[in-house]
């Protein structure tokens, strides 16, 4: 049989993939189909043709599984944001704790878990406390702030309203798109690095209103430049940008410079308020804990599922008395805040300098004492570290650790580890690694950070 790009083809579509991709199967081979669940017959257009798999676009729905409904947003499908808005929220939920099992499973090989029941989210839209828009011209080369398209690198979804972050973050990017489009400036092009404009980012603090701007271009500067940004500045920050309880609490300026066979770099201007953008979380006895965020420091983007998924690290952490915990891979140190009352002492080991510096303040900040940081690369400062541990967090990026890492891990032999995860994949794969040097899965919690998408968060307990 040949199969030819462009081809229609039938496919019923039976599960769904990491990523969000129905799975049926197209005489006899696994066929991919976006946006697409269980239960549907659809009519799909092939788009890639491997020996053992193929990935198709979806063109009509012959018939609609019964659990289907209809997305709140009115650039479902075009977007690529949101791609499982047309299930329901409990069958989103069913779904990622089946993917968070079939890892285990298939990946880990590791039978026997205890999985907990996954956490939904209270707010399944206006959630994130961070979005970024970026620069570019429409499919009909018009000017335009909003979204990446999928698949097309250079053509941006002109964006005017968005349910994730809030009807704020909206007019901030309106605001923004009208400004500069009547400044003329052009959006940045990556294929030859011309022009100036690049990208929109828009932090929120969800529990204390506070919002942040982040204007980012290229170091190509336009005649005026510094004068337009202050302009930009002065009308952002207007009586007229304020909106019921949140507000404008800082405008910065970030300018990327690349030089041939240089490492790029980045300066920032503040030109308008505070240094960094204030967030509160809540702690399981209903303490307040506050956070400074600057604008490159990574933070947990919904807020509200954060205190769900730390509360959970420190549910599993007071099962057992801890002198000492390591906090690997700490970003701005909220998870080991959260521990530090619950221990003799902590040290977190972060790879951004920056983060550690709004660690060690947010310490200060908290009044917490017992807590240290170090920036530099787990693998290298892990050797450093003398007191033996009696839990490690693990809080590693989507990549999960290395075979090293766990190495080292092990080396200091705590009783108990924490491993904090966006990736099921990386973390069943690390998890049968730390298995093999003596550990027993005891829990694993995921936790819903990211409705309508299919990113997935796990807390996984493991002891000996
Ligand atoms: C998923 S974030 C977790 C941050 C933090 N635990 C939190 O909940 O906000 C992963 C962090 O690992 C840091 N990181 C990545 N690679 C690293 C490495 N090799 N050594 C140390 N830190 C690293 C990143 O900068 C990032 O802050």
């Amino acid at each position: 049989m040949t199969l030819t790009k462009g081809q229609l083809v039938e496919v019923e579509i039976s599960s769904i993939a990491f990523g969000g991709k129905g799975i049926g199967k197209y005489e006899g081979i696994t066929c991919f189909v976006d946006n697409t669940m269980p239960g549907d017959k659809v009519t799909a257009s092939l788009t890639k043709i491997k020996s053992n798999f193929l990935e198709a676009k979806l063109v009509e729905i012959i018939s609609a599984s019964k659990e289907r409904c209809t997305p709140k947003c009115k650039y479902f499908g075009t977007c690529g944001g949101c791609q499982l808005q047309f299930m329901p929220y409990d069958k989103q939920l069913e779904l990622k704790e089946q993917q968070v099992k079939d890892a285990f499973e298939r990946i880990g090989k590791i039978e026997n878990v205890n999985f907990s029941k996954i956490i939904g989210s209270e707010n399944i839209y206006y959630y994130r406390n961070k979005m970024e828009f970026s620069f570019g011209y429409d499919a009909n080369m018009k000017f335009a702030l909003g979204m990446h398209l999928p698949n097309r690198r250079f053509d941006i979804l002109d964006l005017h309203e968005c349910h994730l972050e809030s009807e704020f973050s909206a007019k901030i990017v309106n605001k923004t798109r009208e400004f500069f489009a009547k400044k003329y400036l052009p959006p940045f092009k990556y294929t030859n690095g011309s022009g100036f404009l690049k990208a929109l980012y828009v932090r929120e603090g969800k529990r204390t209103n506070e919002v942040m701007i982040n204007l980012v271009t290229s170091d190509n500067l336009p005649k005026d430049s510094e004068k337009i940004m202050k302009e930009y500045a002065e009308v952002l920050s207007s009586e007229d940008m304020k909106d019921g309880e949140k507000k404008i609490t800082s405008i910065y300026w970030t300018m990327i410079i690349a030089k041939k066979g240089v490492r790029k770099t980045s300066k920032e201007f503040l030109l308008y308020g505070n240094k960094s953008l204030t967030e509160k979380m809540i702690l399981e006895n209903g303490n307040e804990m506050v956070f400074e965020i600057l604008p490159q420091a990574f933070f947990q983007v919904n807020t509200f599922q954060a205190e769900v998924l730390y509360n959970q690290v420190v549910r599993m952490a007071v099962n057992k008395p801890q002198k000492t915990i390591f906090d690997l891979f700490c970003g701005t140190g909220t998870i080991g805040l959260f521990l530090a009352k619950h221990a003799e002492q902590v040290f977190g080991i972060e790879l951004v300098e920056d983060a550690v510096k709004v660690a060690r303040e947010n310490a200060l900040k908290n009044k917490v004492f017992n807590i240290d940081f170090f920036a530099g690369d787990v693998d290298n400062l892990l050797k450093d570290l003398k007191e033996p541990p009696s839990l490690i967090v693990i809080d590693p990026p989507r990549i999960g650790i290395t075979e090293k890492t766990a190495k080292l891990i092990n080396d200091f032999s705590p009783h108990q580890l924490i491993y904090v995860s966006c990736n099921p994949a990386t973390l069943a794969r690390d998890c049968a690694w730390l298995i093999e040097y003596g550990y027993k899965i005891k829990e694993v919690q995921p936790v819903d950070m990211f409705p309508h998408t299919h990113h997935i968060e796990c807390v996984a307990l493991l002891e000996r």
